[in-house]
Order: C-alpha cells, then structure tokens, then sequence
C-alpha cells in the first residue's frame, strides 16, 4: 500500500444528483479512517478557481445520508471550458499541494478532469449524474432515485388519464438519453416512450393511439424524454389529429431532487469507499464504475472515451407489455 496519499480535494459539479452526499459521507469517512486530509471544493470548478475550500471532518457529513442535492454545492463552469480555466485549476491543486482531487459528476464535469489531469494532478472520477448517460458504467449516482420519482408522477397521472381516458404525455428529463424515460415507460405501463436513441415519427405515435384506442384501451400514457423536444406541442397535435383529450406534464427539476433510495445510497457509498481504496493503491486518473454487477474501476480517458451500442430490448418489452 503506497502512503503518499495525505490530503485530497473533492468536489460535486454538473446537475446535483440524489445520492451525492452518500458519496461524500463516504468518501470524507474512508479517508479520515486512512489518516487522509479531505477539503471539500465548493460549487465545484468554481469553487476550485475561486479558493472556496474548506477542511471537512467525520462529523461534517454527519445526517447527510439522507439528503438529496450536495451539501458541497454545485455549478457548470464555464471557466473550465477554457484552457486558460484548466490551467489556473491545475495551479492551485498544485498550489494546495492537493495529493488527488475527486470529482463526483457526469460527463462534462469528468471531462474537465480528464483536462486537469493531463496536467498532471490525480483525479478520480465517481459518476453521478441522474441520466445514467456515461457509457463505461450501468451505474451512475442519483438514477434510481430519479426514477422512482418519475414512476411516482406517472402513477399519479394514470389515475385520472383514464378517469378521463386521456391520453398522457410525462415528459421526464434527459438531455441526450433516454434511460429514465425508458425505465419510467417499463415500470409505468406506458404504451409508449420516445427517446432520443431511435426514430419515432409524430405519424407513427398518433397511428398507435388510434390502434389502441380500437383494442379497447381507455387512456394512453406516452413518456418522453427532454432531449425529444416540445412535448406540450406533441400534445396539441395529438388531440387535433385523434380528436382524443390529451394532456403533457413536464416533471422538470423534481427528478433531481428528493432523499435517494437505498440502491443509491449503497452504490453511492461503494463508489465513494472504492474512490479513496484506489488512491491508496496508488491508482491514478482513474473512473470508479459498476460493471456487470461489480464494483471496478478504469482508466479515465479510457472510461469518458467508450462508447456503448444503443440497446432497444427495453423498448421492445415495453412495447410487447402495451398490447
Ligand atoms: O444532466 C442532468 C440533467 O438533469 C439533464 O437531464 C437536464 O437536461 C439537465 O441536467 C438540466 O440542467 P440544469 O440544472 O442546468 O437545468
């Protein structure tokens, strides 16, 4: 076990994800427990560039397990973007004589640590993000909790759709991928779910309403993903075209928060144990991930370079459950 690892930075950064500060928890707790100093980084690369830092103890992330959001705060840095940004970050790690920074984000925020770690500081990457969007991993922070939250609404909105035999739209967040609608879509019952991975016309949507409509279906509930554009437009054409009551729920922001549920929680913990078990070691730049099962970790430019086919199984079960 190398012993050179005595005081590391960490920071959240991107959207906030449910489960974070179980990362935190675990990663502040783990390394105390290895005579490791820990500074937490505020509002993540910002906080980093401006000096807002500060030494946390075992009793700081005491009562945090349960919150969702990051008790470190966070923010999208356009600064790090920069190379100059990149630099200056790369300075002051050097300058606080940071032996390992720990990023717990998405993409674009390990992306920023793969820059800062081409100039030369330690980073690992822990992958939190509530889109599951980062390809090297089955496994990213906050998902689950996401989610059930979606489910939630969706349970909700199914109650009066078919009071009313609406049809339903819940659009669910997702900038770039699909994961929570296709999850949201299976576990809800929906008869269908557009995501950004796979062509789905307007024509074809209204075509299988219709064709529900004459198996006998009283309502239709259609989850969306963000990235797939206007849904409340959706809606207004689809009550145009089918003459059948339509309505659209943006759910927004509220998947972001709320207390993360225990699958979070755990693999939160782990990936935030697993972290500071890498640095000591002596791993460098390294991404913790879940892989068939299994807690791992990989190079971080190997990691935020992998690229993952598109799967449709989800879709395809969802479709044959809707019949
Ligand atoms: O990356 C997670 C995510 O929740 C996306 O699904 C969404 O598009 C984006 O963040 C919203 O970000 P902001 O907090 O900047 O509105």
């Amino acid at each position: 076990m190398s012993m050179e690892i005595k005081k590391i930075g960490l920071l959240t950064s991107g959207g906030d994800a449910p489960g974070m500060n179980c990362a935190i928890r675990a990663i502040v707790r783990t390394a105390i427990h290895n005579n490791i100093q820990v500074f937490g980084i505020k509002r993540g690369f910002e906080g980093l560039l401006n000096g807002d830092i500060e030494e946390m103890q075992a009793r700081d992330v005491s009562n945090i397990m349960f919150r969702g959001g990051t008790i470190l705060r966070t923010a999208r840095s356009s600064e790090m973007r920069t190379e100059e940004g990149v630099e200056k970050a790369a300075q002051l790690c050097k300058l606080l004589k940071l032996d390992a920074l720990i990023i717990i984000g998405g993409n674009g925020s390990l992306s920023g640590g793969l820059d800062l770690s081409k100039k030369g500081v330690n980073v690992i990457g822990i992958p939190g993000t509530i889109d599951l969007d980062l390809d090297c991993t089955d496994y990213t922070i906050g998902f689950d909790t996401a989610v059930n939250t979606s489910l939630d609404a969706v349970n909700k909105i199914r109650d009066t759709s078919s009071s009313h035999e609406r049809c339903s739209i819940v659009e669910v967040m997702g900038r770039g991928a699909g994961f929570i609608a296709l999850w949201t879509g299976l576990s809800g019952g929906a008869e269908e779910v557009v995501i950004p991975e796979r062509e789905l016309s307007k024509e074809e949507i209204i075509e299988q309403i219709l064709e529900n409509r004459a198996k006998g279906k009283r309502h239709n509930l259609i989850v969306v993903a963000e990235g797939r554009g206007n849904s409340q437009q959706l809606a207004e054409e689809i009550e145009k075209d089918t003459g059948i009551s339509t309505r659209a729920t943006i759910l927004g922001h509220l998947q972001r928060g709320g207390s993360p549920t225990a699958l979070d929680r755990v693999a939160a913990s782990i990936m935030g144990y697993n972290s500071i078990m890498a640095l000591l070691e002596g791993k460098k730049n390294r991404i913790i991930i879940q892989r068939d099962g299994k807690y791992t970790d990989i190079d971080l430019e190997e990691g935020l370079n992998y690229h993952r086919e598109y799967n449709d199984y989800l879709y395809h079960v969802t479709k044959v459950l809707a019949i």
